[in-house]
Formats: structure tokens, sequence, C-alpha cells
């Protein structure tokens, strides 16, 4: 089996951030999205893996990924010229992946749930079809495994129609009125069958090639596909908040680690872990929270759910339930909540008179003052 993961896309909901970085790098506990992604496929057996990336971003995740060797898997880097949809990647890709089963991951999606018994039921579910035991009648192998998992707004993902015996009948893109609210996860399983329903199927009204209709074109054929429904979290990080609440699950399982400097008139407390080459100066630093490498803490408070990035300073300031990306400065701010400021950047207290709000601020930027 090998594994497909999309790391390509404008990622147009987390702008600014994405104007200048791929939103599949974008931290959660202070490691890219999409490395848990690649966590996840080697996890599962799955060492191949093939990366599609856009023009503007591919050479920001090749640097970040390298050969994969990291990660123990081999990556081969597939570019995709212009974002036209999800089953395009797969038309992309299709020197890569031959005639292969493959599992397709995207790449700004996280799951609690491993891969392993996602792809181990597919596998089985083939082994057992193409092995029927004896006085059995054989079954029809699936072509296709679909994840899917109950969200508050479907309207805003693939959507599955389940009949009264469980069957995938129905699958719609982003539905003005769902059939269910079990939403497609953006992981999916397929063998090669795949590739001919993409050749059948047309661009969708945003003009994508959507995954969605040629999984419902395998229906339409009718070829096998079958379904599992996640039992822990599941997140699209496309947007803000989910990143943060992304931010705030992975954060809870970290395991307390004290790699930097901590002097006597700081307070760590709960689950912290703070990075090689990291000060932590007259300050608290109250868990989860994760601050990067090289990072300076002065006179603060870090509170619960923040992940501070390599190189930052944060000097008489309060932040709680942020990501702050690297080398940048908050100076002189009482409470920072909820945020996700971007790298380079620096936020600071402007004594001047007459005292008032002066902002330098890039496109597609959104500030909440008080
Ligand atoms: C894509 C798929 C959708 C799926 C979602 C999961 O949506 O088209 O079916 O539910 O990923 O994240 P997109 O992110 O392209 O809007």
């Amino acid at each position: 089996m090998k594994g497909l993961l999309l790391s390509g896309g404008a990622g147009t909901r987390l702008r600014p951030i994405t104007h200048t970085s791929a939103k599949q790098l974008v931290p959660i506990a202070n490691r890219p999205i999409l490395f848990y992604g690649i966590d996840d496929m080697a996890a599962a057996g799955v060492t191949e893996i093939g990366i599609v990336i856009s023009p503007t971003t591919g050479n920001e995740i090749q640097l970040a990924v390298g050969d994969g060797s990291d990660f123990g898997v081999s990556v081969t880097y597939i570019l995709q010229d212009e974002p036209l949809g999800l089953a395009h990647c797969v038309v992309v890709a299709r020197d890569f992946l031959g005639d292969d089963d493959f599992v397709m991951y995207l790449g700004d999606n996280m799951l609690e749930q491993g891969l392993a018994g996602f792809v181990a039921q597919f596998e089985n579910a083939r082994a057992a079809i193409n092995a029927p035991q004896l006085g059995k009648a054989p079954g029809v192998a699936p072509v296709a495994q679909i994840l899917l998992a109950e969200v508050d707004d479907p309207t805003s993902f693939g959507v599955a129609e389940l009949n009264d015996v469980d069957e995938v009948i129905r699958l719609v893109e982003k539905p003005s009125n769902p059939p269910s609210n079990l939403a497609l996860v953006g992981v999916y399983l397929f063998d090669k069958t795949i590739h001919g329903a993409i050749e059948a199927i047309e661009p969708s009204p945003r003009g994508e090639l959507e995954i969605t209709d040629a999984i419902q074109q395998l229906i339409d054929d009718g070829h096998s596909v079958v379904h599992d429904v996640l039992s822990g979290w599941w997140i699209d990080t496309g947007k803000k908040d989910p990143l943060l609440e992304c931010n705030r699950l992975v954060l809870e399982s970290l395991e307390q680690r004290i790699d930097g400097h901590v002097d006597v008139d700081s307070v760590i407390e709960g689950r912290v872990v703070i990075e090689a080459g990291a000060s932590i100066i007259n300050s608290t630093v109250r868990g989860p929270a994760v601050i990067g490498a090289d990072s300076i803490i002065d006179h603060s408070h870090i509170g619960p759910y923040s992940s501070v990035g390599l190189d930052c300073r944060i000097t008489r300031s309060e932040i709680d339930n942020s990501v702050v990306l690297r080398r940048s400065r908050i100076t002189d701010i009482p409470r920072l909540t909820d945020s996700l400021i971007g790298r380079d950047t620096e936020v600071e207290r402007d004594p001047r008179r007459p005292r008032a709000t002066r902002l330098m601020i890039g496109d597609h930027c959104h500030i909440g003052i008080e």
C-alpha cells in the first residue's frame, strides 16, 4: 500500500499566514501539521509516500520534509500545477501510484486515531474476499473505504447517506440540504478502480474534480465502498479556531520536558515543554504549553494551551490559548488570548500620545481589539 499526502491548495481560509507559508506547515504544538500525517502513515506501515505540492509552496514543503528519512519513509514529490481538486491530485499522481492500493490523506487534517486500524480493516476485507473460506459464498471486494465523522455543520464537507443496513448509498459535496451529519474525513483508501471513476466525472460547480464525486461514481458503477465512523477527534485545521482547537487537543497529550533554563523566580505548573536554549525569566508557564528553542519569556505569564515557536520573545505580557510562530515579539501586552500570530511579527504597547492603536498589518488580517 502506498500513501498520497495532499499538500497543495491556496489556504485562503488561513490568510494572512498562508500569504507567505503553506497551511500544512503551520505548527500544532510546535510541529508542522503535515508531519503528523507522515507519522501516521509510517505507523501504519505505509513507507512509500507521494506528497502532492503546488508551485507556490512546494519548495517550502520539500525543505521541511526532505527525502522522508527523518520519518522512516521515502518521499516522492508530485507537482500539481493548479488546484483543480482532490481527484485531480490522484490524476497527477498516477505514475507514482501505478496500480497499487493507496491511502490518501489531506495534509491539513488531523485525527486522534492513527491510520493503522483503518488500513488493516481495508486490507483484511480485501484479503477475505480474495481467499474466501470454504463453504462461504464469495462476497464483493471493497474498492474503496471512507472514514466518516459526525459534525455539527455538514454543509461545509462532503456528506454520506447510509441505508438501513448501514451501507453508503450516496455522497454529496458541500450539500445545502445535508442527508445526514456524517462528514467525509480527509482520509480515503482506494484500489486502482478509482482511476477509471475519476476519468468518468466532470468538474464540480467550484471548478474542481471532487474525490467525493469519484467515490459516488464507484457506487454508481456497482462497486463496494465501505466505511468506518471515527471514534476520536478529527479536525480540518484550515481555519484559525479549528487550528487552535487542534493545538489544544495535541497539547493535552504532551509529556513534560524541560531542556531550557528556568530561573529561580519562575514557576512551571502542569505539563510543559521548554526546548533547549529557551529561557524563562521571572515568569509563570502554566501547562499544557510548549516554549520553542531559543525563546525568551521574561516577566510574563504563558497560560494553558499556548504554543510559542522558535526564537520568540515575550516580555511583560500574558498570553493563553494561542499559537505564536517563530521569531515573533510580544511586549507589554496584558492579555492576549485565542490568537494565531505569524512569523517575525511584533505586538507591542505604544506609549506615544495621543493614546491610540497604531497598526501596520498585511492583507486579509483579522484584529480583535478588546
Ligand atoms: C475536502 C473534501 C470534503 C471533505 C473535507 C475534509 O473539502 O472535498 O469532501 O469533507 O475535505 O476536510 P475542502 O477542504 O476541499 O473544502
